[in-house]
């Protein structure tokens, strides 16, 4: 018996090492022998919980800590880990409540404040959220990530102003430079010029691959990427189709029969699970647009880009890429929303941008393009207003 457990204290001690050391999955094996030696210690249960959630797998979580938190429901590591666990295994609902027990003996506890109003957002309890980044930012004014929240709710509620105050706080309180000074140019009407950060769009779509065909085309009307195919001339089929910004693939089966190779480019990677499960794309790149356009070997006699430079506000460095992977009589398509002002690039407060037609004109000609086509069209409704766009197609003489 006493061997039993000098064993599953040295399993322990191992895991505890090894973790510190970064060697994660030898640490889970630890914690796992440990615990089959000796089940049920609290400290070994921890352990190998923290270690899952650090490996990216907080699947088996729940399940670990179950026992732990029927004898001791308000363990507040077993709290903290089953909350982290239910967030990452995207249970908002179920996450809320774990939350709310662990504050309860911790309510001054800004962080956990924060992550109250992160859950509130993803269940679309706007007003809630808010009210959780006042309290957290009442508890700690230099809290970043609650300012920056803070500005978004605010942002999407339309007061801008506020909003404004909120990025500028999170900046100065060493938020992310990148994410606060594109949120801020976005309330504040600044230069248009740059993208959306990549590490946002990434998160942002990654979030949305689940449900977004249906939401979009059906749920909102969607239609670019039926556009985009449209305004390309009847009868030539192409040999290698470049679709930048792929998503999950919906340019693909209107291209059926038009494209021999296709290839997609995405920042998301759950996007592009989904357009690899098409079995329409002969290759997928996770990479970023501008970057892979730059470097990539490949040559194509056709582009897309359905909704995707409503992220990008300087196409400069875009159409200089396309240019450059693009065999002569080549044609790009693309869809944008339209700016007010036609000699203009817009980032508007829904966090996307728009292009006028004076200057995409002007930057494709720069670049060393014809424009061949323009459309007016409508790309979608949002909140039942339609969102008007326009339909280009440039071709490489
Ligand atoms: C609104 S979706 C459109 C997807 C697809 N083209 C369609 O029509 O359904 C925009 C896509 O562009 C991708 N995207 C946005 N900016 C990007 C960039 N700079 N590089 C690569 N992909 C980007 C996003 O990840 C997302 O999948």
């Amino acid at each position: 018996m006493d061997h039993r457990f000098e064993q599953a204290r040295a399993a322990f001690m191992a895991g505890v090492q090894q973790h510190e050391a970064g060697q994660l999955a030898e640490a889970e094996q630890s914690f796992l022998q440990a615990q089959a030696l000796v089940p049920g210690r609290a400290s070994v249960v921890i352990n190998l919980a923290a270690t899952r959630l650090a490996l990216g797998r907080p699947g088996p979580v729940p399940d670990d800590l179950a026992p732990l938190l029927a004898a001791e429901p308000g363990h507040p590591e077993a709290l903290a880990l089953l909350a982290r666990a239910l967030t990452a295994l995207d249970q908002p609902a179920q996450a809320l409540p774990v939350l709310e027990r662990l504050l309860h003996q911790r309510p001054v506890d800004a962080e956990l404040q924060h992550r109250r109003g992160l859950l509130l957002g993803r269940l679309e309890r706007a007003d809630e959220a808010l009210s959780a980044f006042d309290t957290a930012l009442a508890l700690d004014a230099t809290h970043a990530a609650a300012w920056t929240q803070r500005g978004s709710l605010l942002r999407e509620a339309g007061r801008l102003a506020d909003a404004r105050h909120c990025f500028e706080q999170a900046l100065a309180h060493g938020g992310d430079p990148t994410l606060n000074r594109w949120f801020l140019a976005s309330v504040t009407g600044a230069p248009a010029d740059g993208q959306a950060p990549p590490a946002y769009v990434q998160a942002l779509f990654d979030g949305y691959a689940d449900g977004f065909d249906q939401h979009l085309v059906q749920g909102l009307g969607y239609s670019a990427h039926q556009g985009v195919v449209d305004l390309l001339p009847p009868g030539r089929v192409y040999t290698h189709a470049l679709d930048l910004g792929c998503g999950t693939g919906l340019c693909a089966p209107p291209l059926q029969g038009r494209v021999q190779r296709l290839t997609g480019v995405d920042l998301s990677p759950r996007m592009l699970v989904q357009a690899r499960a098409r079995g329409l794309y002969q290759a997928l790149h996770e990479a970023e647009a501008v970057q892979w356009l730059q470097q990539t070997p490949e040559r194509f006699d056709l582009a897309l880009a359905a909704d995707v430079f409503i992220y990008i506000g300087d196409l400069a460095p875009v159409f200089a890429g396309l240019w450059r992977v693009l065999w002569p009589g080549g044609p790009v398509v693309f869809s944008v929303e339209a700016a007010d002002d036609t000699d203009a690039v817009q980032l508007c407060a829904q966090l996307r941008y728009r292009h006028g037609e004076t200057a995409l004109r002007r930057l494709a000609s720069a670049a060393g393009f014809t424009v061949e086509a323009v459309q007016s069209t409508v790309l979608r409704h949002e909140q039942g207003r339609p969102i008007a766009g326009l339909l280009l197609r440039l071709q490489k003489p």
